[in-house]
């Protein structure tokens, strides 16, 4: 039985100030007891992972984990303005976002460069949550299961076994931070066909790999996505920013 999985990506939002009343409503919500069976994850910027992972121990949120938005996919050296994965391991974090598609548009990051992030997370204890999507004009053009079980057999050709021990997130470009969240029956079918792809490798790994949904997740959509059997939770973006939301989603 997998897990469901409630990760809150923050961007680049956040401030000393409000993260310390984010995670005080949260510790508030979270007090009175949570649905058994869940993981809850929050990604801040780099600048405040130590701040959040002081303020989860402060509060003693068993619930909640840390996690990083990105890694470098270097160990260590002259790599100006990178993070490498043993850093974000020492500051607390879980888990690490791999191959957002705003770091695969803004960075130009390509299916290799996220599996060798990948393994170095994987390499430093850590769980891998990587992100495989379409554009809008992919899935217009009829090739949206295509485009996304590509990006999938790419990270099953490095990562292989390892790939139990990773999240997959489907992120349809078009439905991150723009209000249109695709029907639960359209990513149930994606999740499917991800699945599926798995299990052409290891039916296995493919029964055990947690395979979460992102894009304009909000507490009105959530129970019915989280209902689907493929949609093992959801990576939150612009509604995880929202305390109440967010506890809302993670209950839904
Ligand atoms: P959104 O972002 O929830 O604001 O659409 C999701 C994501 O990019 O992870």
């Amino acid at each position: 039985m997998r897990p469901l999985i409630v990760i809150g990506n923050w961007k680049m939002n956040g401030s000393l100030a409000s993260n310390q009343d984010w995670v005080k409503t949260v510790a508030r919500g979270m007090e009175s007891g949570m649905p058994a069976g869940r993981k809850f994850v929050v990604c801040p910027p780099f600048p405040y992972l130590s701040q959040c992972a002081g303020m989860i121990k402060e509060h003693s949120l068993a619930f909640l984990s840390l996690g990083a938005q990105d890694v470098s996919a270097q160990s260590s050296g002259a790599y100006t303005g990178e993070v490498a994965a043993s850093m974000l391991k020492e500051m607390g974090c879980s888990y690490v976002i791999v191959g957002h598609s705003e770091c695969r548009l803004l960075h130009h990051e390509v299916d290799e460069v996220v599996a060798a992030k990948a393994l170095e997370v994987l390499d430093n204890g850590m769980t891998p949550v990587i992100c495989v999507g379409e554009t809008a004009d992919e899935r217009n053009s009829g090739r949206a299961q295509e485009i996304v079980c590509g990006q999938v057999a790419k990270q099953v050709s490095v990562l292989q076994d390892r790939l139990a021990d990773c999240l997959i997130a489907y992120e349809p470009v078009w439905a991150i931070g723009t209000g249109k969240v695709a029907s639960a029956q359209v990513v149930q079918d994606m999740h499917r066909a991800i699945r599926l792809q798995l299990a052409e490798f290891d039916e296995d790994v493919a029964s055990h790999v947690g395979i979460l949904y992102g894009g304009s997740v909000k507490p009105d959509n959530a129970v019915e996505l989280f209902a689907m059997p493929d949609i093992d939770g959801g990576l939150v973006g612009g509604a995880s920013l929202n305390p109440q939301d967010f506890l809302a989603i993670c209950q839904a």
